[in-house]
């Protein structure tokens, strides 16, 4: 008889025989599964984190198109939420964790994982929880959408994370055959075979929820965060029902956190200058440039052209728009 391993990974190979695939970026291949590109490694986190997951009323979890400041808003959230518990600006643990450490990404949490000890580990975490996910919003877990918890989602204009993206995915992974030239990745972008795209179903899945249920789910644009810091902050905690007080706005606690998840200061620290979060990825390379506008250093005439009619074409009409320089 079958181990139940072996039954396991006989399971994943036809799954993956059945999907539909193409050359990856940094990974050799991409899998479609359930309608967006995903390396064959997540998949088994992915079905995991659906079927075992269970969301509690009080969850948070922070959504991103991948390159789009996840690390930024996992740190701004995590510190807004906790700001009770860690009022130290010297002992704050986004001090000594990176923000991925403190706020685990969903899609892999089940990874290889023995499911009972994690789900134990899980239902023990302090409240309210955090947690992150590249997962379009039709893929998550039914006890997302049908709890309370609530979900705020960061997007970026898709000039700058194809950059950040492209740029990254050769870092990771310097010796490997499979690195794109940056022409090739841009037709592969705006095809949207990238992991967790297309860019455009994942940004528009979370757009069109925002509108039909603004309760549960904030909408935010890198740029706007970028640009009114200070707003936003207090946008998310009135989202998460957890507004600055008249007392903490005076006392400069909004800043506080704005100056603790900044670029410069989270770039700088030792913790994030060597070491490695989830599956290895240098943590150095999470922190780039976080510009508006970089983009233009890469694109050629004949990309910038490519991608302004990708854009156009696929979220044209969708009232989604970007600023695309500072
Ligand atoms: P660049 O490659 O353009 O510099 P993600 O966290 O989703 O992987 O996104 C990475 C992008 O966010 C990178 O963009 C990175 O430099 C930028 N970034 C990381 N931390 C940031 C911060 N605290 N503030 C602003 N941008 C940040």
């Amino acid at each position: 008889m079958a181990s139940t391993e072996g039954l396991q990974a006989y399971e994943e190979d036809n799954l993956l025989l059945s999907l539909p695939k193409e050359k990856g970026w940094a990974a050799r291949h991409l899998y479609l599964f359930q309608g967006f590109w995903c390396p064959s490694n997540f998949i088994e986190g992915v079905i995991k984190f659906q079927n075992h997951f269970l969301a509690k009323d009080s969850d948070v979890i922070v959504a991103s198109f991948p390159k789009s400041g996840t690390t930024w808003l996992k740190a701004l959230t995590f510190a807004i939420i906790n700001r009770q518990r860690f009022s130290s600006s010297h002992n704050h643990p986004l001090l000594t964790s990176n923000s991925h450490e403190l706020v685990p990404f969903l899609d892999f949490i089940f990874h290889a994982d023995n499911i009972h000890d994690k789900l134990s580990h899980l239902s023990n975490m302090t409240e309210p929880r955090v947690f992150g996910t590249h997962i379009p919003f039709p893929s998550l877990s039914q006890s997302i959408k049908e709890s309370n918890c609530k979900i705020v989602y960061i997007c970026r204009n898709p000039f700058d994370t194809f950059v950040s993206f492209w740029i990254f995915a050769n870092k990771i992974n310097p010796h490997s055959l499979h690195q794109l030239q940056i022409e090739e990745a841009l037709e592969n972008y705006c095809k949207g075979t990238i992991g967790f795209g297309p860019t455009w179903e994942h940004m528009l899945g979370y757009w069109k929820e925002s509108i039909a249920t603004p309760n549960k789910v904030l909408f935010l644009k890198y740029e706007e965060l970028k640009e009114n810091a200070n707003f936003y902050v207090k946008r998310v905690a009135e989202f998460l029902d957890c507004p600055f007080t008249e007392e903490e706005e005076s006392n400069g606690v909004i800043e506080s956190i704005i100056n603790l998840c900044s670029f410069e200061k989270m770039k700088n620290l030792e913790i994030n200058k060597a070491g490695t979060f989830d599956r290895n990825y240098g943590k150095k390379y999470l922190f780039r440039k976080g510009e508006v506008g970089d983009w233009v250093n890469y694109f050629s005439p004949a990309m910038i052209e490519k991608l302004s009619k990708t854009v156009e074409e696929k979220l044209g009409g969708s009232g989604l728009s970007f600023k695309t320089s500072p």
